[in-house]
C-alpha cells in the first residue's frame, strides 16, 4: 500500500519526475497507455472531503476536472503512469486510479472495463455513486452495481482474489443504465482487494460499539498484524468496540477510560480495565504493550499531550500503534503536518502512515509500525 503522508508538499518526492516534466516513454503495458490517451486521475473519498482531496492533489500540480460527492477527477498536463500515481500520496483518497471515460452508457463502460481488465489480468469491481454517498461501505456495492457486475462477469472471468492483483473499477457517477454516466478506472492505490478501496466489516451485534470497525479498518489499511502474542493498551476505550475486536484476535488489552466498558467485555479474561482519566494513570500500571490504540474524544493537542508519557513508557516493547485524531467539524489540512511531526518525535524508529479510514468521520487515523 502507498505510504500516505501529510499534504502541503510543493511537488513530488525527489525520486519522482514532477508531473509537469515531459512524460517518460510508457512501458509496453503501462496503465497510462492501457487506459487510453486520457491523463485523468480519479480519487474516491469520503463524501464532504472533496475539497481536502483537491487541495492535496493540487499540491502535485493536478487540476480538478469534475467533482461529485465522494468522487473527484483531475486532469494532468501529460499522461501519467501507475508509478506517477503512486507518488500522489493523499490522506483523504480511499482510492486513486487512472481514468478512462467518461462513458455515456453502461454498455460502453462495460466494454472498456472488460477490454482493460483483459489486457492487464485485473479483477473488476462495479460501484455506483449511491454507494459512494453512503456512510457504510457495505452499501458501496448496491443493487445497481450488482447488475453491472453481473453483466461484466458474464463476459469476463476475473482472476482469483489476490490482494496484489490489478483492479479495474466501473463507477456509475450519474444516472443509471444506458442513461448513466460512467468512469472506468484502473485502481492504483487504496486497498486493492476491496471495491472503492474500502474494506467492509459488519459490526457484530456483540460488539459494544462501532469502534470494532475502526480497529478492523486500521489493521487492513495499515497492514498490521495482531494476535495472541500481543498486548494492547487502549486509551479512550469505552464502551469498548476496539477492545472487543482486539480480544476476538486473542490480544490481551488494558483499557483506560473515565467511563466504564460494556459490562460483558469488562468481565472478559483478556481485559484489564483502568477506569480513570488518562492524565492520572501511574505509568507503572502499564503492561509491556506491543500495540497502542488512541481514541480520546479530545482535540489532537490535548490527546497527544496525554499520550506522550504513555508512548515513552511503552516505546521499548511497542510494535505498532493507531492514533485517532479528531480534526473537528472544520477540518484544517494545515494542522496535519504539525500533528504528524509531534507523532514522529513521539515514536522514533516507526514508519508513519496517515489515512482517513472508511470508519473515520471528521477524524483521521495515524498508523505506526516499527521500522525493521
Ligand atoms: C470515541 S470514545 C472511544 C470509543 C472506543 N474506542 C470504542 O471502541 O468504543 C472516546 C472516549 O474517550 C474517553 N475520554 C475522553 N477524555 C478522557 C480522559 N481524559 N481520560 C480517559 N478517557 C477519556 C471518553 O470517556 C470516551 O469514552
Amino acid at each position: 500500500m502507498n505510504e500516505r503522508r501529510p499534504p502541503a508538499r510543493p511537488a513530488l518526492p525527489a525520486t519522482a519526475a514532477p508531473l509537469s516534466a515531459p512524460a517518460a516513454a510508457p512501458a509496453a503495458k503501462s496503465v497510462a497507455k492501457s487506459t487510453g490517451p486520457s491523463s485523468f486521475v480519479v480519487s474516491l473519498c469520503r463524501p464532504g472531503f472533496e475539497t481536502a482531496v483537491i487541495t492535496e492533489l493540487g499540491g502535485f500540480g493536478l487540476r480538478m476536472a469534475f467533482r461529485r460527492p465522494g468522487l473527484v477527477s483531475f486532469k494532468a498536463d501529460q499522461q501519467l503512469s501507475s508509478s506517477d500515481v503512486r507518488q500522489l500520496s493523499t490522506i483523504f483518497s480511499r482510492r486513486l486510479g487512472l481514468a478512462a471515460g467518461p462513458f455515456e452508457s453502461e454498455s460502453a463502460a462495460i466494454d472498456r472495463a472488460v477490454e482493460l481488465a483483459s489486457s492487464v489480468g485485473a479483477r473488476v469491481f462495479a460501484l455506483t455513486r449511491e454507494g459512494l454517498l453512503d456512510d457504510d461501505p457495505r452499501d458501496l456495492v448496491d443493487a445497481e452495481a450488482m447488475v453491472v457486475q453481473e453483466l461484466i462477469d458474464e463476459r469476463y472471468q476475473s482472476p482469483p482474489a489476490d490482494v496484489d492483483a490489478p483492479v479495474v473499477e466501473v463507477i456509475c457517477v450519474d444516472g443509471s443504465g444506458d442513461d448513466g454516466r460512467f468512469i472506468v478506472i484502473k485502481a492504483i492505490s487504496g486497498l486493492l482487494s476491496c471495491p472503492g478501496g474500502m474494506p467492509s466489516f459488519d459490526v457484530p451485534a456483540a460488539s459494544p460499539s462501532r469502534g470494532f470497525r475502526n480497529l478492523q479498518d486500521a489493521v487492513a489499511c495499515f497492514g498490521l498484524s495482531l494476535g495472541i502474542d500481543d498486548i494492547a493498551v487502549d486509551v479512550g476505550a469505552a464502551p469498548g468496540g476496539v477492545a472487543w475486536a482486539l480480544v476476538q484476535r486473542g490480544v490481551r488489552v488494558m483499557t483506560i477510560d473515565t467511563n466504564p466498558l460494556e459490562a460483558e467485555l469488562a468481565k472478559h479474561p483478556l481485559v484489564k480495565q483502568l477506569c480513570i482519566a488518562v492524565e492520572k494513570i501511574d505509568l507503572r500500571w502499564l503492561p509491556p504493550a506491543t500495540f497502542l490504540f488512541l481514541d480520546l474524544n479530545q482535540p489532537p493537542r490535548s490527546a497527544l499531550a496525554a499520550l506522550a508519557p504513555i508512548a515513552e513508557r511503552l516505546l521499548p516493547t511497542l510494535r505498532s500503534a493507531v492514533l485517532t485524531l479528531k480534526l473537528g467539524a472544520r477540518v484544517s489540512l494545515d494542522e496535519i503536518p504539525h500533528w504528524a511531526a509531534i507523532i514522529r518525535r513521539m515514536f522514533p524508529g516507526f514508519d508513519l502512515e496517515i489515512a482517513q479510514l472508511p470508519s473515520n468521520k471528521s477524524d483521521i487515523s495515524v498508523g505506526l509500525r516499527r521500522r525493521r
